[in-house]
């Protein structure tokens, strides 16, 4: 394992006037291969920079360890990590050209004239900015600098590359892009790298594994596919995915069970008389048959339709392909697809996972 975080636990002490704030980190574990792309997701506050500061050295933990190549980074100072930071917003030195931008952070470590003019060359060749090595920050745009912001971390080719919301500065389609080529690039590499992000899409599309943080704590890491077939809990579920998955309060009767307006089959795991049913919006369909409800929303996005049903006092939410022939006030019938059900406890944990393990 590359990096290897053991029962990390994290508190800031309250600042003058404010209350006792609950743990940053409540004993995160969690192991990265190496050349591994590991993206840590959750929502703002949830301790994900806090983990990614304890791997950089930027802050210690209050317990707990870190190890990066198999060494514990107790007392190791940032620069001694070989570990290398991407973050948002990250700022270029304004008065230096890209060149000496890259060149920076090889000079402060005393590497000669020569050769770091090769390896700043080197890593500009492979982010594409070769032609932008005299200019000065001010004359590149958004992406470009973002890219220069990589080249700096990439220059001094460290074992594992650390990454906070490097893109969340930038508009959507340039996102696009630049995710498509950081992944491509780390992997090109065979480097390590974690991931901070909120967003959703850039966790499933980038991560060889997810790990999903709530409130200071790992719910689950595992796949995309894993986290998104088989989610550890209802949180999980629903930050995962767009449009969110629905939930719908149920309760046992007899053999069946009641969710919402739809009545169930029992599953074959045992479950408590009162739970949760997830259904994600693209196994949601109208059909002839099926529970009764009102369309209340159409969202036409081209390649595919968001609907918004009303049963009863039930919102659905379906993902439909390309363009809805229905309009907003049809009567329509909506039917799931039962082998596609999720099934949690009022807790919210996932009860089909908690039953196999
Ligand atoms: N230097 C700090 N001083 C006090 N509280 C902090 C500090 N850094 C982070 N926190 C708190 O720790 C929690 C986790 O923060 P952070 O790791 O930055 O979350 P995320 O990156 O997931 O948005 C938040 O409640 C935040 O307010
Ligand atoms: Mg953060």
């Amino acid at each position: 394992m590359m990096v290897v975080l053991k029962g990390i636990k994290k508190s800031f002490a309250p600042r003058e006037g404010e209350k006792e704030s609950p743990p940053a980190l409540t004993g995160v574990s969690l192991e990265v291969g190496e050349g591994e792309l590991v993206v840590l997701v959750g929502p703002s506050g949830c301790g994900k920079s806090t983990t990614l500061r304890m791997v950089a050295g930027l802050d210690e933990p209050d317990s707990g360890d870190v190890f990066v190549g198999g060494r514990s980074m107790r007392g190791v100072a940032p620069q001694d990590r070989d570990v290398a930071m991407v973050f948002q917003g990250y700022a270029l030195y304004p008065h230096m050209t890209v060149r000496e931008n890259l060149e920076f952070p090889l000079k402060m470590r005393g590497i000669r004239k020569g050769e770091r003019g090769a390896m700043a060359e080197d890593a500009a060749r492979m982010l594409r900015i070769e032609g932008l090595l005299g200019r000065l920050p001010k004359e590149l745009s958004g992406g470009e600098r973002q890219r220069v912001a990589m080249g700096r971390a990439l220059v001094r080719k460290p074992r594992v590359f650390l990454f906070d919301e490097p893109l969340s500065n930038l508009d959507a389609a340039l996102r696009a892009d630049l995710r498509l080529e950081i992944g491509s690039l780390v992997r090109r590499l065979g480097a390590t790298a974690l991931y901070v992000t909120h967003d959703h899409v850039e966790a499933m599309t980038l991560a060889d594994r997810i790990a999903v943080m709530q409130a200071g704590k790992l719910l689950q890491f595992a796949p995309p596919r894993e986290v998104y077939e088989h989610p550890a809990t209802s949180f999980v579920a629903t930050f995962l995915g767009s449009p969110r998955m629905n939930l719908l309060a149920a309760r046992v009767e007899g053999g069946e069970v009641l969710a919402g307006p739809f009545r169930l089959p029992r599953p074959r795991f045992s479950v408590p008389d009162r739970l949760q049913v997830g259904v994600r919006p693209e196994d949601l369909t109208l059909q002839e048959t099926g529970a009764a409800g009102v369309l209340e929303a159409v969202e036409p996005l081209g390649a595919e339709s968001h609907l918004v049903v009303r049963v009863a006092d039930v919102v659905l939410r379906l993902r439909v392909p390309g363009f809805a022939s229905w309009r907003r006030g049809d009567a329509v019938n909506v039917a799931l697809d039962l082998g596609k059900l999720h099934w949690f406890g009022e807790s919210g944990t996932n009860l089909d996972l908690s039953e196999r393990r």
